[in-house]
């Protein structure tokens, strides 16, 4: 897939929280597209082990990573949602194709978010319905998948990413939740580094309910993109180690936002032991990243 500088519904006018329903209205072809073909376009399917494949329906023999050579529409055409296939030696159930379906089988490139920090910034930021919302860098779609699942058809979800090989992988990704889902957002995408699209970015979407940083150096992009924060509007960004949440801290405060919350989220499984009871599961403890999220008042 080729990126242009903007690459997805992009429109040249300006647009206000006012006219997005109107600005929806007229050009999301794509997502009245979803609505028509959403079960009928990709296929999930669960394996034992908790693998999860997301196959596109295409009637054609191809290699399918992990699964082998196959004809997706021929061989699923008669197995429904919650009902069992045979691949080979494995057996898979297939499921419809929720967030955490699509999430757990996206296609990755760059390190992604998952839940437990996501659905933290989804609540942090307050994200909804009608949310203008820009995030930087897309990476490979992780946490894309989660905003765009939470916006809605007027809500607007613009995405920046400097690295074609990376954005491909998102835009794919993306490309999958707009066929299973009905009623996203409008979507666009911008490719160069956050600090030199600004004016681009500004020429199809005036201000933002919420912006997300996960990139490897964060006061730059809080210095441009703070000002495009509408009043009561949030920040968040997502810092793998702690000069960089240090750093984040000092930029919001010198871009004149208040910062409200930096910290780490702990996230400890259990499961059922195997002479009875319940403990925690075997396995790390791990860190993601430190998480800051800061208003503009
Ligand atoms: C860790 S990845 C983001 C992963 C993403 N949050 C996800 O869940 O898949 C960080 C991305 O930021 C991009 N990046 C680095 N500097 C950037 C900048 N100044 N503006 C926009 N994106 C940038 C990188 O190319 C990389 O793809």
């Amino acid at each position: 897939m080729k990126h242009s500088l903007c690459c997805l519904m992009f429109k040249s006018e300006k647009k206000t929280k006012s006219d997005v329903g109107l600005f929806t209205e007229n050009l999301n072809t794509t997502r009245r597209l979803a609505a028509h073909v959403s079960s009928e376009t990709w296929a999930v399917l669960l394996e034992e082990n908790g693998k999860t494949h997301v196959v596109e329906l295409v009637d054609k023999q191809q290699k399918i990573k992990g699964l082998g050579v196959l004809n997706p529409v021929q061989l699923l055409a008669n197995i429904k949602v919650g009902q069992m296939v045979v691949i080979g030696q494995k057996e898979l159930l297939r499921l419809p194709a929720r967030l955490p379906e699509l999430s757990n089988g996206m296609k990755r490139r760059a390190q992604t978010i998952g839940s437990k920090d996501a659905g933290f910034f989804v609540a942090k930021l307050g994200l909804g319905a009608n949310d203008r919302v820009l995030e930087a860098g897309i990476g490979s779609g992780g946490l894309s998948l989660y905003i765009q699942r939470v916006l809605g058809p007027n809500g607007v979800h613009v995405t920046v990413e400097p690295r074609a090989e990376h954005a491909e992988v998102a835009l794919e990704n993306l490309r999958r939740a707009s066929a299973c889902w009905d009623g996203g957002p409008q979507h666009h995408h911008f490719e160069g580094h956050l600090e030199g699209v600004v004016p681009s970015i500004q020429s199809a979407v005036d201000e933002f309910e919420a912006v997300v940083l996960d990139l490897p150096d964060h006061p730059s992009a809080i210095e441009v993109s703070a000002p495009m924060l509408s009043i009561g509007g949030r920040l968040a960004c997502y810092c793998p180690v702690t000069s960089q949440l240090e750093r984040a801290w000092e930029a919001c405060e010198d871009a004149g936002l208040v910062v409200e919350w930096a910290g780490e989220l702990m996230q400890r499984e259990w499961g059922r032991a195997s002479k009875g009871g319940m403990r925690p599961v075997n396995g790390p403890f791990g860190h993601t990243a430190f998480l800051l999220v800061a208003q503009r008042r």
